[in-house]
C-alpha cells in the first residue's frame, strides 16, 4: 500500500520523546515490508546540517489561512528503499531552539505552527504524485488533518483523498487553545460543536482528530481501555466511548537496529544473553562516567525521563529518600519542570556517593544508562506505551514499573507468570508501594541465579516492529477497503 505518516517529531531528525522513536521505526518497518512510505515532519533547526543530502523540491506550498493564505517550501530525502521523508519548511515557525518549548515555556504560537503543519500535510496528501491511500496522523500536532480531509471529502474533493488513521500517543496533550484560532482552519461552522472540535468553549486539536479520523489507535491495548474511563480519559472519555468501535490498542515495537547491546556505537562493551560479562563492564563505565564509586556489588538503579507529572517523579523521589538508607546507587537523566529538576539536583547533592543526576537530553548516555544499570525505575502515573521499559528488557536491566498502560502490557511480573517473569510490578500510586517493589528487587539482586533468569527472559522477549507494523497495515487495508 501507499502510506503517508505525519508527525511533529521523527527520529533521527528530531526528538523529545517516544513519539519520535515510534514514527521513525514504524516508517522503516512498513517500507521493509514492501509498502511505499512517506514521512512528513517540520524542518527544524539543524536538520539540514545533520543530513546534507536533504534536497529542496520544486514545490511551493500554498494553503488557505482564514481570510488570507500561507506558503512554505518542501524538502525531501530518500532515507531508504520505499521510504521518503518530506520536510515542511517555514523558518519563522520551525527554525527555533526548541521543538515546542523554550526555557520551560510553550511557544505561544504553537496553535498556528501546528495548524499550518497539518494543512501542509493535507496539501501533500492531495498532491503527492504517488497518491497515498492512507494518511496516518500522530498526536495533537497533526490531528487537525483529520477534519480537514473529512471536509474536503464532504465537498466531493476532486482527487481520491486518503483515509485517515489517528494514533493517540498521549491523551494528556490535547492542543487546547482559544476559540479565535478556529477561523484559521477554514472549516465550516458545522465542525465547531460539542461533537466536533469545540471543547468547553475552547478549540481542541486532539478532539478534532478523534471525532473525524476514519480509524483510531493508541499505543497499547491496556491504555486503549483506560482512556475510555473517566479516571484516564482527560475529559475525552465520553467521546472515546462513542468511537470505541473504531479504537484499537496496538503495542509499539522496539527498533532493535538502534536499541541493541551487540552492535551499539555508544557502548564500549558489547554483550548478549549468552554472555553477560560485558554488562558488568558497562556498569563500571557508567559509575565512572557519572562520578559514582565503582562498586560491582552495589545494585544500580536508573531512570531517564521527561520531568513531568505523568512520569511519577514524585514517587521516585519519595521512594529513594527511604531506600538510600540501604546500599544502592541511582542515576538519572532527564529534563523538564524546573521544580523537579531542582529536586533531583538536591538529592544528588545530599547523596554524592549514591546519586548522580544529569539534567539535559543525551541520547548516547541514555543507551549507557540502559546498559549499565541493574534495575530501571518507571513508576508512571499513566503510560500510554512507554519505551524505556522495553529497552531495559533488551539490555538485561530489570524494569520496576507501575501496573498501568503499556507498562502492564510489556513487563511480566512473577505473579503474572513465574516462568516468564522479567520485571517487578506494583499497583498503588505511592512512594511506599514503589519502595516495597524496590525491596523486592534487592531480594532478587541477592539471588544471582534468579536474577540471571529475569535478565535472560527480558533479553529474549521480542517486541520487534514486524508484528506491530503488520497490525497497522491491516488497519490501512481495512480503511482503504
Ligand atoms: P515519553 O514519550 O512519554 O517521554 P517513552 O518511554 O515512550 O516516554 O519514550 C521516551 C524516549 O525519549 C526514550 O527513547 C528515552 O530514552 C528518550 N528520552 C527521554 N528523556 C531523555 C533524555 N533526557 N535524554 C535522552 N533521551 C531521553
Ligand atoms: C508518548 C507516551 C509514551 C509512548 C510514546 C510513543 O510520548 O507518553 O508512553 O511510549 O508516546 O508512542
Amino acid at each position: 500500500m501507499r502510506i503517508l505518516l505525519a508527525s511533529s517529531e521523527i527520529h533521527p531528525y528530531s526528538k523529545t520523546g517516544g513519539l519520535a522513536d515510534m514514527v521513525g521505526a514504524l516508517g522503516k518497518a512498513l517500507a521493509r515490508q514492501g509498502h511505499q512510505v512517506g514521512l512528513v515532519t517540520p524542518l527544524y533547526r539543524g536538520v539540514r546540517e545533520k543530513f546534507p543530502d536533504i534536497q529542496r523540491l520544486d514545490w511551493w506550498l500554498d494553503v488557505p489561512w482564514g481570510e488570507g493564505r500561507q506558503g512554505g517550501q518542501v524538502f525531501h530525502r530518500q532515507a531508504e528503499k520505499n521510504l521518503t521523508v518530506y520536510f515542511i519548511d517555514r523558518p519563522d515557525f520551525f527554525d527555533r531552539n526548541g521543538l515546542y518549548t523554550e526555557h520551560g515555556h510553550g511557544y505561544p504560537d504553537n496553535p498556528e505552527r501546528y495548524l499550518f503543519f497539518s494543512k501542509a500535510v493535507v496539501h501533500l496528501a492531495n498532491y503527492l504524485p504517488w497518491r497515498p491511500q492512507a494518511l496516518h496522523l500522530h498526536d495533537w500536532q497533526t490531528a487537525l488533518a483529520a477534519p480537514l480531509v473529512h471536509w474536503q471529502r464532504q465537498q466531493g474533493a476532486p482527487v481520491n483523498l486518503p483515509r485517515t488513521l489517528f494514533t493517540i500517543h498521549n491523551l494528556a496533550y490535547q492542543g487546547i487553545c482559544d476559540a479565535r484560532f478556529y477561523a484559521l482552519t477554514n472549516l465550516p461552522p458545522a465542525y465547531w460543536w460539542p461533537d466536533g472540535c469545540e471543547f468547553f468553549g475552547a478549540f481542541n486539536f486532539l478532539k478534532g482528530g478523534i471525532e473525524y479520523a476514519d480509524l483510531l489507535t493508541t499505543v497499547s491495548p491496556r491504555y486503549a481501555r483506560e482512556i475510555t474511563t473517566e479516571a484516564f480519559g482527560c475529559q475525552l472519555d465520553g467521546v472515546l466511548r462513542r468511537r470505541a468501535a473504531q479504537l484499537t490498542g496496538i503495542l509499539n515495537g522496539v527498533d532493535y537496529e538502534e536499541w541493541n547491546t551487540e552492535h551499539n556505537p555508544y557502548l564500549r562493551h558489547p554483550y548478549s544473553w549468552r554472555n553477560l560479562a560485558g554488562k558488568a563492564a558497562n556498569k563500571r563505565e557508567l559509575q565512572r562516567e557519572m562520578g559514582l564509586p565503582e562498586r560491582e556489588h552495589v545494585p544500580l538503579y536508573g531512570n531517564i525521563s521527561r520531568l513531568v507529572d505523568q512520569k511519577g517523579t514524585d514517587l521516585l523521589l519519595g521512594a529513594l529518600e527511604e531506600m538510600l538508607a540501604t546500599e544502592i546507587q541511582f542515576v538519572f537523566l532527564g529534563s523538564g519542570e524546573p521544580v523537579l529538576e531542582a529536586a533531583c539536583r538536591r538529592l544528588a547533592a545530599r547523596y554524592p556517593a549514591q546519586v548522580a543526576v544529569r539534567i539535559g537530553f543525551d541520547q548516547p548516555l541514555s543507551h549507557r544508562i540502559e546498559a549499565g544499570c541493574d534495575f530501571y525505575l518507571m513508576p508512571s502515573r499513566f503510560e500510554p506505551c512507554g519505551l524505556n521499559q522495553m529497552y531495559s528488557l533488551r539490555y538485561g536491566t530489570v524494569p520496576i514499573v507501575r501496573r498501568t498502560g503499556g507498562l502492564d502490557d510489556s513487563v511480566v511480573d512473577y505473579l503474572d507468570d513465574p516462568r516468564r517473569a522479567n520485571g517487578i510490578k506494583f499497583q498503588e500510586y505511592s512512594s511506599r508501594a514503589l519502595a516495597r517493589a524496590m525491596r523486592k528487587s534487592l531480594a532478587l539482586y541477592h539471588e544471582p541465579a534468579l536474577l540471571r533468569r529475569y535478565r535472560i527472559n527480558g533479553m529474549k522477549a521480542d517486541f520487534s516492529w514486524d508484528r506491530t507494523a503488520r497490525e497497522y497495515s491491516a488497519l490501512y487495508q481495512k480503511m482503504a477497503g
